[in-house]
């Protein structure tokens, strides 16, 4: 066995770290996205899923790793033990990342699985290879109100070493608005898999309504992937993946990534998980110009988010 096969996921980070820096992004077809996966960008668009595969889609912080804890814990049949077999960008490869050696890229993890596998992506519909569409493969996106996901990704760019950094949050707020953060327009994000849900099969997940509801959520998941568990699995999977317990899972909670990456004094990963926290950041004037913004640029379509519950 070489030493790369040998070494975990948070060694592989650790032996990395030299290498990270905040990443400069470049845009693919006008989407900024990090230097290692706009680099490696033929390779991503190439790859080929399986009939089988799933895909989660979500824009970064919209609630892609609770939706991933959930998945796992159904086609587990609510088993919590297999379910920490690996910490979740392991049993969940992240289609588009590239990052330094030796840390393996999710092609290089989704090489060495066997069809059906789970995998993440953060990439805007467009974005998504084709393949995924051509094999009919299920896609469950999951979509949270814009400010909630404004803040949370603020957070995150602040404690993340390898995202650009935030700035104030005044002008964190503006460059929301222009779809100059990672992985771009949250408009456009939102947008591209609601026009495409029904001719695609799409499941369209909201993180609020995964908050006031989680066990119909959980039952419309379980449905979606023609998946039959018991009502008592069901409570357990609900109670599996709240945010506290989530929050204490090493296997769900990101501590995979070592401090040098994610700075967890910072901000950790598994934050507040509410809804509405952006009362808390907004004044009220960025509040009304941010909604003034948000009415033209999503004028074109209806989609029903909540920004309190
Ligand atoms: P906050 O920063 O608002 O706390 P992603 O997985 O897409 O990166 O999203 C991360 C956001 O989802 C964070 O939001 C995180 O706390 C929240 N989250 C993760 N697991 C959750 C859970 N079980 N319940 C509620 N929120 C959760």
């Amino acid at each position: 066995m070489s030493e790369e096969k040998e070494m975990t996921f948070y060694e592989a980070i650790h032996k990395a770290s030299s290498s990270i820096t905040r990443f400069p992004l470049i845009p693919v077809r006008g989407v900024p996205l990090m230097n290692y996966i706009a680099n490696n960008w033929d390779s991503i668009w190439a790859f080929r899923p399986d009939p089988s595969d799933l895909l989660i889609a979500a824009y970064p912080k919209a609630g892609t790793t609770w939706t991933q804890e959930i998945v796992d814990l159904l086609l587990h049949n609510g088993d919590a033990e297999a379910c920490k077999r690996a910490p979740t960008p392991v049993r969940n490869p992240f289609l588009e990342l590239f990052s330094p050696p030796p840390i393996p890229s999710g092609l290089d993890l989704l090489e060495k699985m066997d069809p059906p596998r789970v995998i993440k992506t953060h990439l805007p519909f467009q974005l998504v290879p084709p393949g995924f569409w051509e094999n009919k493969c299920k896609v469950i996106y999951v979509a949270r109100n814009a400010k909630d996901n404004l803040v949370s990704y603020y957070y995150f760019d602040l404690m993340n070493q390898s995202q650009p950094e935030p700035g104030p949050f005044g002008g964190y707020i503006h460059k929301f608005m222009q779809g100059e953060l990672s992985w771009g327009s949250w408009y456009d994000h939102v947008k591209g898999y609601w026009l495409e849900r029904e001719k695609r099969n799409i499941l369209y997940l909201f993180y609020e309504d995964m908050k006031e509801n989680p066990r119909r959520e959980v039952e419309r998941i379980m449905k979606y992937l023609d998946l039959s568990v018991s009502d008592e699995v069901v409570s357990q999977i609900v109670e599996l993946t709240s945010f506290k317990n989530m929050k204490e899972n090493p296997m769900a909670n990101y501590s995979c990534v070592p401090s040098v990456v994610f700075d967890k004094s910072i901000s950790p990963f598994m934050r507040k998980g509410e809804v509405g926290d952006w009362k808390n950041h907004f004044t009220a004037e960025q509040s009304k110009l941010f909604d003034e913004d948000y009415e033209k640029q999503m004028k074109d379509v209806d989609i029903p988010f909540r920004t309190l519950i």
